[in-house]
C-alpha cells in the first residue's frame, strides 16, 4: 500500500511508494500541475490559469490515497484535486542528481565509422505512403541525427517532398532552396576537387537551421562522396581526452559571421559546444569558413581555447569518426544541423555534380515522430 505524509506546515507532501522509495512534492508544484477542468483544458491540454491566479501562501490541508490516486485538498482555496500516482512517478523531480557536463538525452545514440553499414535509410515513395515506415525512419533520424532516402524522383525541387514528410521549409536569404553545382574538369580539378572540412551549416544564424536536406539530381564525377560526423561523439571524445578543453569550448562563446552579399550581415555569438543550464549537450557549431574573431574568451584562457579548438577539429577530421556514402540522382540525406557535421570528399575524376539543398526545423520532425508513435496504426504494428 502506498502512503502519504504531510509536512507540518502543509508546504509539501511525501509519497511512499510500495517498493520504490519516497518522492516529495511541493504544494505549489502539485497545485500548478492539477489536471482538473478549471486548471487545464480537457480539449487541448493547455493551462487555463497563470501562476498569479494561485495563492502565494498555498498549503496542503489534507491528502489521502485511494488505490492509484492521490487526493489532495489545497488551502486556502479549499480545492480538491486528484492525481494519478503513475503520473506523479513519471513526473517526479525529487532526488535527481546533476550529471556530468556533456550528458546526452535518452533516445540519442552517438556513433563513429561503425555506423557505416547501418545508416538509417528508407525509400522516399515508401515513407510517403506508409506511416509505420515513416515512423521507423524518423526514429532513426532522431536517434542518429541523420538519415538517407533513396528512390526519389529526379526533378527540380524534389527535396520539398522530403520536407513535406515532417514539416516546413525554413526560408533564408539563400531562398527556399539553394543550388550546389560543381563542374569538375581537368583544368580546375585542383580547386574543385578539394574536399571540404566537415562543418555545421550557417552557425551565424540565430537560431541556426536545425535540419538540412541535400538532394542529388546529377552525379557523374567520380568521388565527391558525402561524409557525416557525429558532433556529439566528437564533443564527448574531447571531454574524455581533456575536461579543461571541453569546458573552455562550452563555457565561452565563439563568434560567427556572414556578410557575403549586399544587405546581409548575419552574426551570432554562441559556443562551439552548447550545453543546457543542467549540462546537457544540446548543440555543436563548427564551421571555419564563417568563424569571426573570437572576443569573449578572457586573455588568460585564449591559448587553452585555441588548443581545444584545434583538437576538436582534429577529432572531427579523424577518419574513424566519419560515415561516408555516395548520393546518386534521386537520393538525398538529411542532418540534424545542431549535431551532425557534413562534408564533401574530394573528386578523383571529371564530371558534374548537382545537388539542391534546403533547411527546415527539427521541432516539426520530432512532432511528427511523436504523433506517429502515439497513433494506433504505429502502435498496432
Ligand atoms: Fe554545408
Amino acid at each position: 500500500m502506498h502512503k502519504v505524509e504531510l509536512a507540518e506546515d502543509g508546504s509539501s507532501l511525501s509519497l511512499s511508494l510500495r517498493g520504490s522509495g519516497t518522492l516529495r512534492f511541493h504544494a505549489i508544484w502539485l497545485r500548478d500541475n492539477a489536471m482538473d477542468a478549471e486548471t487545464r483544458s480537457a480539449e487541448n491540454g493547455q493551462k487555463l490559469i497563470a501562476l498569479r491566479d494561485l495563492p502565494e501562501e498555498i498549503s496542503i490541508g489534507s491528502a489521502k490515497i485511494a488505490e492509484d490516486t492521490l487526493e489532495v485538498k489545497f488551502q486556502p482555496e479549499d480545492k480538491t484535486v486528484n492525481f494519478s500516482i503513475d503520473w506523479l512517478v513519471r513526473h517526479s523531480y525529487d532526488g535527481k542528481e546533476r550529471k556530468p557536463d556533456g550528458w546526452i538525452s535518452g533516445g540519442i545514440e552517438t556513433w563513429d565509422c561503425g555506423l557505416q553499414d547501418a545508416v538509417p535509410t528508407a525509400s522516399l515513395p515508401e515513407v510517403q505512403n506508409d506511416r509505420v515506415a515513416l515512423r521507423n525512419w524518423l526514429c532513426g533520424v532522431a536517434q542518429y541525427g541523420f538519415g538517407k532516402l533513396v528512390n526519389g524522383p529526379v526533378e527540380d525541387q524534389a527535396l520539398m517532398k522530403v520536407v513535406d514528410l515532417f514539416g516546413y521549409v525554413r526560408e533564408t536569404n539563400y531562398g527556399r532552396h539553394f543550388e550546389v553545382r560543381t563542374e569538375v574538369n581537368p583544368s580546375n580539378l585542383a580547386f574543385t576537387g578539394l574536399g571540404l572540412q566537415a562543418h555545421t551549416d550557417n552557425p551565424y544564424r540565430d537560431p541556426v537551421p536545425t535540419i538540412q536536406v541535400l538532394y542529388c539530381l546529377k552525379s557523374t564525377a567520380a568521388g565527391g562522396e558525402n561524409m557525416v560526423v557525429d558532433g556529439f561523439r566528437a564533443a564527448q571524445r574531447l571531454r574524455d581526452e581533456n575536461q579543461v578543453w571541453f569546458d573552455v569550448l562550452s563555457k565561452y562563446c565563439a563568434c560567427f559571421e556572414y556578410s557575403g552579399e549586399k544587405g546581409v550581415v548575419l552574426r551570432s555569438r554562441r559556443p562551439m559546444i552548447e550545453l543546457s543550464p543542467d549540462g546537457e549537450l544540446t548543440a555543436v557549431r563548427f564551421n571555419n569558413r564563417s568563424a569571426a574573431a573570437i572576443t569573449d574568451v578572457p586573455y588568460e584562457s585564449m591559448a587553452t581555447y585555441y588548443q581545444a579548438y584545434r583538437r576538436l577539429g582534429e577529432i572531427i577530421d579523424d577518419e574513424s569518426m566519419e560515415v561516408t556514402f555516395r548520393l546518386d540522382p534521386g537520393e538525398c540525406f538529411l542532418v540534424d544541423n545542431t549535431r551532425v557535421l557534413h562534408a564533401r570528399k574530394s573528386y578523383s575524376g571529371s564530371g558534374t555534380r548537382w545537388l539542391q539543398g534546403c533547411y527546415a526545423d527539427k521541432d516539426g520532425l520530432y512532432s511528427t515522430l511523436a504523433s506517429l508513435e502515439a497513433s494506433p496504426l504505429a502502435a498496432a504494428e
